[in-house]
């Protein structure tokens, strides 16, 4: 993907300034990772977050500066990250697009977070409200996008992981037809103290998690179509359940899984059907132990591939003493480092942190086509959206609405 030659001679590295927006984990991971680009020169404008303290330190440690507002945070920058909560997403992007910058917006795009008092009950509304409201919110971001001089750019690392790419050159080169697809995202529960509570993150299980394998299958059905006749394969309808398994009165805990959610399912499955009849079946949960369960089956009319994002075999270690691995990082969210793990060599790479960022800075300074773009992210939201609802109906299939662009 990025190492076409007469691209790279005829390239001349730009250089781009990055303003992050938040200071938890993912901006974290958005620092490491602009670090690894190379197809541009990026430097650091500086990051915005609301507590003085956090911000203050998260670019002590990086010798970053530290803006005051994030007016200043985007008015000094070209790109900005958006790395805080999903209620901020639009806000933020917004106010980005608005003074003709570039955004690369986490996952999930953004959502339905109730009225906007702290009183709002995630496990009581009407599903059909947060379907219409989602839709508003898309409309009202990608209205800004269309009228800025910057563009989205949906951070769904799923879509640049290796494995991913990989697909995408199979399709692309045999002109396959997907005829199912399965996936997952799972672990034992998200660190951020914000996800869990409905108002702030915008859903449980099938937004935080199934938003990455149900993007990544999304997104292979646009580039059969691509390839084969020049226009993507939209998903059309959704089935789903969810459960809040945590907070049914049987739930036994033993301190392994989080079990402090408010008002969000910690399981969801969703089957999504495209508009030439195929599928896709997601999985997605906080309710399993052994770091984090990260893999897209696609089983094809002419091929079959398992993209296995975490865990994988590249490396594996057998370690008879936990103290031995202390300050060894072995993949997210293990439990233990005890016995025989699936250690990653290079968990950012696998993930695909490191080729979103390289393309999304080659796409701001090269006009270069967004593989993840805003009508990926619009998909992917309508989509997750639609299935709330299909839920509140226990599973009824439920038609995605169509949000033109
Ligand atoms: N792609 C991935 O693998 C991945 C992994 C984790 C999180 N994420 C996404 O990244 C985003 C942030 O999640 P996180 O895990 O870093 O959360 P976090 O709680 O660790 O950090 C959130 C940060 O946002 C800041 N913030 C809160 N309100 C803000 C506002 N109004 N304006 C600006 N900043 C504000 C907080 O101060 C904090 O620094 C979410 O959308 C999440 O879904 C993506």
């Amino acid at each position: 993907m990025y190492n076409d030659a007469s691209f790279l001679k005829a390239m001349k590295k730009k250089t781009l300034r990055a303003g992050i927006v938040g200071s938890g984990f993912a901006a974290n991971f958005h620092f490491d990772a602009l670090n690894r680009v190379h197809g541009t020169v990026v430097e650091i404008a500086g990051v915005y977050s609301p507590t003085e303290e956090k911000r203050n330190a998260f670019a002590r440690k990086r010798e970053l500066h530290s803006c005051e507002t994030m007016e200043e945070l985007i008015d000094g920058s070209d790109v900005i990250h958006v790395c805080s909560p999903p209620v901020t997403h639009e806000a933020v992007a917004i106010s980005a697009l608005e003074r003709d910058k570039w955004v690369i917006v986490e996952k999930p795009f953004t959502g339905y977070f109730g009225d906007g008092s702290d009183s709002f009950n995630g496990d009581i509304f009407p599903r059909q409200e947060a379907l219409d409201g989602a839709i508003e919110s898309i409309r009202r971001i990608l209205a800004a996008e269309k009228k800025s001089r910057g563009k989205i750019l949906y951070a769904e690392n799923w879509v640049y992981a290796p494995s991913i790419q990989k697909e995408r050159e199979i399709l692309e080169k045999t002109g396959g037809q997907i005829l199912w697809m399965h996936g997952e995202e799972s672990h034992s529960g998200s660190h951020s103290a914000a996800y869990g509570k409905w108002r702030l993150s915008g859903g449980g299980s099938l937004m935080g998690k199934g938003c990455h394998p149900l993007t990544g299958a999304l997104y292979l059905k646009q580039v059969e179509g691509n390839a084969r006749d020049g226009r993507p394969i939209r998903p059309v309808s959704v089935s789903t359940r969810t459960h809040a398994i945590t907070r049914t009165p049987g739930f036994r805990d033993d301190g392994h899984i989080r079990a402090n959610y408010t008002d969000i399912e910690d399981f969801a499955m969703i089957h999504v059907v495209f508009e030439d009849g195929t599928l896709a079946a997601i999985f997605a949960s906080e309710l399993v132990l052994g770091g984090v369960h990260n893999w897209l089956e696609v089983n094809a009319n002419n091929h079959r591939a398992i993209c296995n994002i975490n865990p994988n075999t590249a490396m594996q270690t057998y370690n008879p003493v936990e103290s031995q691995f202390q300050d060894i990082y072995v993949a997210e969210k293990i439990g233990t480092k005890q016995g025989w793990a699936p250690t990653s060599p290079d968990e950012d790479w696998f993930t695909g942190y490191q080729h979103e960022m390289e393309a999304f800075y080659r796409n701001v300074a090269y006009e270069t086509p967004v593989q993840s773009d805003s009508r990926l992210a619009a998909d992917s939201i309508a989509a997750i959206y639609a299935g709330y609802l299909s839920a509140e109906k226990c599973g009824a299939e439920v038609r995605i609405p169509s949000i033109s662009q």
